[in-house]
């Protein structure tokens, strides 16, 4: 709890003088239900910094009505096990009611990057998201915060939050665990039933498939044919973005772009992307 957060800082003797060049505290913040792309963050957060933070708490700000709050995974003894053999020196996982006053009224607006792609799909998300990620900052006042590139609009948002909130912050992205043959590590991928797993293996392959391509029509195209040919995949969004502004990009574009898809497997949501170099 938020007590026991300001007592780890002290045992911990956060905000001393530490190496230059070296950052004191890094923060990790999840919803819990740790896995290995959760854990690549820990060590690339203990490279950056002298401590590290994990924040577990599944923010009911960023889950809409018809979403899975309710039934979001939730394994906290595993997890703090997880925390303990990285090397995380602080665990914060607040309640709900601990974090929200029940009369709370100001919250972080995500402007219109908020309101596209992954945020057309999921109304008020990027506005909830922000908002508690900008608490966890304020709490745990890290030097650092590592961020998975797996959700690249959330990650494109809080680098836009920095910037135009001018926080204190900085912000690293960090790559993509997979599975083997290509699942991106999620904490949904626990809902999947072994035929719907196989189904959703098309996202990974529509991503490569895109990446092997040249033109971004090309790109578009190939990555369209892989999901069309997987009837178990009901698709919601394919996208070829700009990684800053997640505006589509044009035939001309040079430079970085994300492919981005979500759709859904049973019920399942699940979202991927990939990074690609045009021109
Ligand atoms: P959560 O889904 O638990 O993800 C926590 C962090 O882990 C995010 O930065 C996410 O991008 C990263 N991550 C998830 N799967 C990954 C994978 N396969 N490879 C690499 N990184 C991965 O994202 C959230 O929680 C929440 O929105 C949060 C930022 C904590 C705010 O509530």
């Amino acid at each position: 709890d938020r007590a026991g957060l300001a007592e780890a800082r002290q045992i911990l003797r956060i905000g001393r003088e530490v190496s230059p060049g070296r950052a004191a505290l890094a923060l990790v913040p999840t919803m819990g239900a740790l896995h290995e792309g959760h854990r690549s963050l820990i060590r690339l957060a203990r490279e950056r910094a002298e401590h590290v933070a994990v924040s577990v708490f599944v923010n009911p700000l960023q889950f809409g009505p018809g979403e899975d709050y309710a039934r979001y995974p939730r394994t906290f003894d595993t997890d703090l096990e997880v925390c303990a053999a990285e090397g995380v020196g602080v665990v914060f996982a607040p309640s709900a009611e601990e974090m929200y006053l029940p009369d709370r009224q100001v919250g972080v607006s995500a402007g219109r990057m908020g309101t596209i792609v992954e945020g057309a799909s999921r109304p008020g998300h990027f506005d909830g998201m922000l908002t508690v990620v900008l608490k966890l900052f304020n709490l745990v006042r890290p030097d650092v915060a590592v961020f998975g590139r797996k959700d690249a609009q959330q990650l494109a948002l809080i680098r836009r939050m920095v910037l135009d909130l001018d926080l204190p912050i900085e912000i690293v992205g960090a790559p993509t665990v997979r599975e083997a043959d290509g699942l991106a590590l999620s904490s949904r991928n626990r809902y999947l039933s072994p035929h719907e797993r196989t189904s959703a293996l098309a996202l990974s392959r529509a991503l490569f498939a895109g990446a092997e391509q040249r033109t971004p029509a090309q790109i578009r195209r190939a990555a369209r044919a892989v999901l069309d040919a997987e009837p178990g995949v009901d698709l919601d969004y394919l996208v070829l973005v700009d990684p800053a502004t997640f505006t589509e990009v044009g035939e001309e574009y040079t430079g970085e772009a994300v492919l981005a898809v979500a759709a859904r497997v049973g019920t399942t949501r699940l979202i991927d992307n990939v990074v690609l170099t045009l021109g």
